[in-house]
């Protein structure tokens, strides 16, 4: 019988044929200091596999308390659209707006995201959107690496879920995590990457937000979309 929700899970998910990888810690492993515990709880905590499906994965992120955003969130934003869907859009976090309604992209960068990505022929209703984050950090503030990491888990479960044919990272932060590179976002955009180890096409283009400062750049996030509906074009 298993004990532990670790074996729980991995008991569900070898039932429904799933290889669960459990990242594995050397016994010799000397032990974690108690400064570096506090602040990556993520990372010395033991493995934990995330939900095999949608709902499962979803109620397993409201009821996430890995980071301490869980302590100022509303709610947590976990995605929205076609689960069918073959473009990923990635975000960072969830803004005030996002928070209180737990939707992404719902406030005045999401307008234009979604005219962004109607104008390729991809409306919001065909797409799912997530974000690196599904808490708001507070102020808007960047989201810091352990929270990152603390979250990583959800999205990559979300990715094997969805298996998109395209991945939209919108922003530096979604484009530089995605990417694991610190990489300027001008350098980064107007070209294919893969992602990690799936492969999957991912073009980078300016956070909705930042084109709502910087109009000028629209032309550029422009170009890109029509480099991201290309690739989609030509896949097989
Ligand atoms: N900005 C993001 O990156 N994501 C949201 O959901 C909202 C604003």
């Amino acid at each position: 019988m298993p004990t532990s929700d670790v074996e729980r899970k991995r008991a569900t998910l070898e039932a429904l044929g799933v290889t669960a990888w459990v990242r594995r810690v050397p016994p010799s492993a000397a032990p974690v200091p108690p400064n570096l515990e506090a602040a990556l709880p993520c990372v010395t905590a033991p493995a934990s596999l995330p939900s095999a499906d949608w709902d499962g994965l979803a109620l397993e992120v409201a009821a996430c308390t890995k980071c301490s955003l869980h302590a100022g969130r509303t709610q947590t934003v976990f995605g929205v659209g076609n689960h069918a869907a073959e473009w990923l859009v990635i975000g960072e976090a969830p803004g005030a707006e996002e928070d209180k309604r737990g939707e992404p992209f719902v406030g005045r960068a999401g307008q234009l995201l979604n005219s962004m990505l109607a104008a390729i022929g991809q409306p919001r209703e065909r797409v799912y959107i997530a974000n690196i984050l599904k808490c708001r950090p507070p102020n808007n503030r960047d989201p810091r690496p352990e929270e990152v990491v603390c979250c990583e888990a959800y999205l990559q479960r979300q990715i094997a879920l969805l298996k998109p044919k395209l991945i939209l990272a919108v922003g530096r932060i979604a484009a530089q995590n995605l990417l694991k590179v610190e990489t300027p976002i001008g350098k980064l955009r107007g070209q294919e990457h893969r992602f990690g180890r799936t492969g999957i096409p991912l073009i980078v283009t300016y956070h909705p937000a930042y084109l709502l400062r910087s109009p000028g750049e629209k032309r550029r996030a422009w170009q890109d979309l029509l480099l991201a509906e290309r690739i989609y074009r030509q896949l097989p």
